[in-house]
């Protein structure tokens, strides 16, 4: 009998003879992967190298269980607890521990499970004897799954996974109930895909979801919809804002506060009876509509459509609740609040948010032209009046439509939720901000640590540049509001490719050579969108572009040879240094990542005037030279010296390898007076490089900067045992990896607060 020291060992082996036997076809990567020890067919194995409490296992196992349920993944009927160096199989059916398995579990699997009772193992099998080894392999090929029931903890998976498997699947096959007008009753009712995986949902209504009917969205809708529901907290907190807006209604008048997009009214639960009596709501997906109808609608004022007939199904959505319609802006139930002068109007929304240009949105292969809503009446109207790339974003139509449609007198307001580019940069509106909060993204149903800002807007003009809101994050261990310090948010003006590129002609002669990619070297084939120039005075390609950190790697290069999209300009040596603090506050929220700071931090280049007599009197010298230390020890600088396909030596020239004699870098760093900080990271460099040099690959006839050091030299290969990463050279990623943390620290403290004086950054 083999005797092991590590589990692992012992787990692989078993893999390694039953596998060939049971399913050829796979191996035990594909069986890992949920953090446990492998599920193959119906079951799951949870190997030990001696089982001493098979209770603790069990509840081990239990917890696993949990965790696919919760994933949307079918729960294997058996549970294998395999003893390796006894070679004992404990074999349990899942099924008597169903109410255990449907409970959710934190914290480490593997802890504090001592004290759990269960039942005795159905079979005891011992594989070192080839009856047992048979046995063994029947087990494993075993393909049945215990039955588990729908509910709010594990509902988004399974839907995720339904719509994964049946892509043509729209949201009514998986939630389609029996109580309103339009009756499909979905997956959940009535499994067919996974009729043998859940018990039919027996809940009559989708009420019970209500807070995640945005992430139960099919694909299709998920794209056209941009829902991402507003914490209850956070839902609660902008209710002052809407109290502030209720309080400036002149006396004797009527209001409504109208949500055109209230999904299933997250943002309407808190309010009080009175407050609901004025409101009205509204939105499009048909699910969300019967919810809202269901929690809110007999207390509201309107409801749009305010009952359901045979015609409000339409392909999911509710008919004639498309707040972006013509229809909608002329529904008469709200038309007959606008025309009422005696009427105040209160708008309350967190509008769907889903950015068509934006490259998160295109890695999701979603074309600008297939979202639905910009062949929307509203957005063609906004076209008419808004240019340029304000007029891409659907919360911006709400935004402006908002204004534009329904808000008419000086003591209306509008209460909303949105990035803060629609004024800060895009201003989209003029009108005067009376109070408003900032608040986290990531707790939005995002991933995405970004400011969202809840502003009161008043209907009258007003010239700010410069608001204050108050930040918020949630503390989710408590479930409560954790303040932070307040925000400035200020308007920018003007983009640094409109100011600060060098737009100087470059004559036709030097328009030769090639063009690079993201990762500094050559770009072979592709769509090339920019012309290459080559000559003695260029240094290579910068590109600092856009005012947002939306997409912060595609949006900040620096390269040695043009690159292939364009976006940028080519450095020159007479002037590169100037340019360098726009390559510098393109890296901000890669080193400040707190969620106050994106999408409230832009680049501008409102502060050109100071920053160009500055440079002129020389009073910016030793900050330029800090910003080239930077810039040749940050690892976003990707010019790498190569040969290009035309023949020339692109040589780096923003690094400060010397083995070839100076380069432009190193010759004007002399004329920084170095401090502390700066010795250290220069020290940093000399230890990477001198590991460098012992690389294998090292080539002393290039010249290296940190990025392709790091590309070319700081190698590493996957164990095939573990599939950990395994660095060759262990001192050369240490050494990296320790200049990152000196560069990081010393941007902070030197350079960026001189980046926020001359609003580079703003
Ligand atoms: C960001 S969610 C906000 C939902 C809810 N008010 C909240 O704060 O949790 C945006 C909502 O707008 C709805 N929606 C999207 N496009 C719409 C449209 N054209 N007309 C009306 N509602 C729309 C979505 O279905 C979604 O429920």
């Amino acid at each position: 009998m083999d005797q092991y020291e590590h589990e692992r060992d012992g787990q692989y082996d078993f893999y390694k003879v039953f596998l060939p036997r049971v399913d050829p076809t796979r191996n035990v990567e594909d069986l890992l992967g949920d953090s446990n020890d492998g599920v193959l067919n119906g079951n799951l194995l949870e190997f030990k190298l001696h089982v001493s409490d098979l209770g603790a296992v069990l509840l081990q196992c239990v917890k696993y269980l949990s965790a696919l349920r919760i994933k949307g993944k079918s729960v294997p009927a058996n549970i294998l607890i395999v003893d390796v160096n006894t070679s004992t199989i404990w074999q349990y059916r899942s099924a008597p521990y169903l109410a255990e398995i449907e409970k959710t579990y934190f914290g480490g699997a593997s802890k504090n499970n001592a004290g759990f009772i269960g039942g005795n193992a159905e079979a005891v099998l011992h594989y070192d004897d080839p009856l047992g080894a048979e046995r063994v392999v029947a087990l494993l090929k075993e393909n049945n799954f215990t039955k588990i029931h729908i509910d709010e903890n594990c509902i988004v998976g399974w839907a995720e996974r339904f719509y994964r498997e049946v892509p043509t699947a729209r949201k009514e096959d998986f939630l389609g109930d029996d109580t309103g007008k339009h009756k499909t009753i979905g997956e959940i009712r009535k499994p067919t895909h996974f009729a043998e995986y859940i018990y039919p949902y027996t809940g009559q209504t989708n009420v019970k979801f209500h807070y995640l009917m945005d992430k139960l969205n099919d694909t299709l809708q998920k794209k056209n919809l941009g829902a991402f529901y507003t914490p209850d907290l956070y839902a609660e907190k902008s209710l002052e804002l809407v109290r502030a807006a209720i309080a400036r209604v002149p006396v004797g008048n009527d209001y409504i506060i109208l949500d055109r997009c209230a999904g299933t009214g997250s943002l309407e639960t808190k309010l009080t009876d009175e407050e609901l009596s004025h409101t009205v709501v509204s939105t499009i997906e048909y699910y969300e509509y019967k919810v809202l109808q269901e929690l809110l609608g007999a207390k509201v004022r309107h409801i749009i459509p305010p009952v359901e007939t045979a015609e409000t199904f339409r392909a999911g959505l509710v008919a004639g609740s498309d707040a972006l319609s013509k229809e909608f802006v002329e529904n008469p139930v709200i038309r007959q609040y606008i025309d009422d002068p005696n009427c105040t109007v209160i708008l309350f929304e967190n509008p769907p948010f889903a950015e068509t240009t934006s490259a998160e949105h295109q890695r999701m292969g979603q074309s600008k032209s297939s979202s639905v809503w910009k062949q929307s009446y509203v957005v063609s109207e906004m076209k008419k009046e808004i240019k340029g790339t304000a007029s891409n974003d659907l919360g911006n139509a709400f935004i402006w439509s908002g204004f534009k449609y329904y808000l008419r007198q000086p003591t209306d307001s509008y209460i909303v939720y949105s990035p803060v580019k629609y004024w800060k940069a895009q201003h989209l509106i003029d009108r005067e901000f009376l109070d408003g909060f900032a608040f986290n993204r990531r707790h939005f149903h995002s991933n995405i640590y970004a400011c969202i800002m809840c502003a009161l807007w008043l209907n009258q003009p007003s010239s700010q540049k410069e608001i204050t809101i108050k930040a918020f994050d949630v503390d989710t261990v408590n479930n409560t509001l954790f303040p932070q310090d307040a925000l400035s948010v200020k308007q920018i003006f003007s983009t640094y490719s409109q100011v600060y590129y060098d737009k100087r002609p470059i004559h036709e002669e030097f328009r030769k050579g090639i063009l690079a990619g993201l990762d500094g070297l050559e770009k072979e084939g592709g769509k090339q969108r920019n012309r290459p120039a080559y000559s003695p005075d260029i240094l290579g390609y910068m590109v600092a572009h856009s005012s947002g950190f939306d997409n912060p790697e595609l949006d900040s290069s620096l390269l040695t040879a043009g690159r292939y999209d364009g976006n940028g300009f080519f450095l020159r040596k007479d002037n590169y240094l100037e340019k360098l603090p726009m390559f510098c506050a393109s890296r901000y929220i890669t080193y400040n990542r707190a969620w106050t700071e994106r999408g409230r931090i832009m680049k501008s280049a409102d502060g050109a005037e100071k920053f160009f007599a500055d440079v002129a009197s020389g009073k910016l010298a030793q900050f330029l030279l800090k910003c080239l230390l930077f810039t040749c020890t940050e690892m976003q600088n990707h010019m790498r010296t190569f040969m290009g396909s035309d023949g020339r030596f692109y040589r780096n020239e923003l690094c400060l390898d010397t083995t070839s004699g100076e380069t432009v870098a190193s010759r004007d760093l002399k004329n920084l007076v170095l401090n502390e900080k700066e010795e250290a990271i220069l020290r940093q460099w000399g230890r990477v490089f001198s590991w460098a040099q012992k690389a294998e690959k090292y080539d002393p006839s290039l010249t290296y900067g940190v990025y392709q050091i790091y590309a070319e030299l700081d190698t590493f290969h996957t164990d095939e045992v573990t599939g950990d990463t395994v660095y060759d050279n262990v001192e050369l990623h240490s050494a990296l990896a320790g200049l990152k943390a000196l560069v990081k620290e010393y941007y902070n403290t030197e350079i960026v607060p001189v980046l926020f004086e001359y609003e580079f950054l703003k």
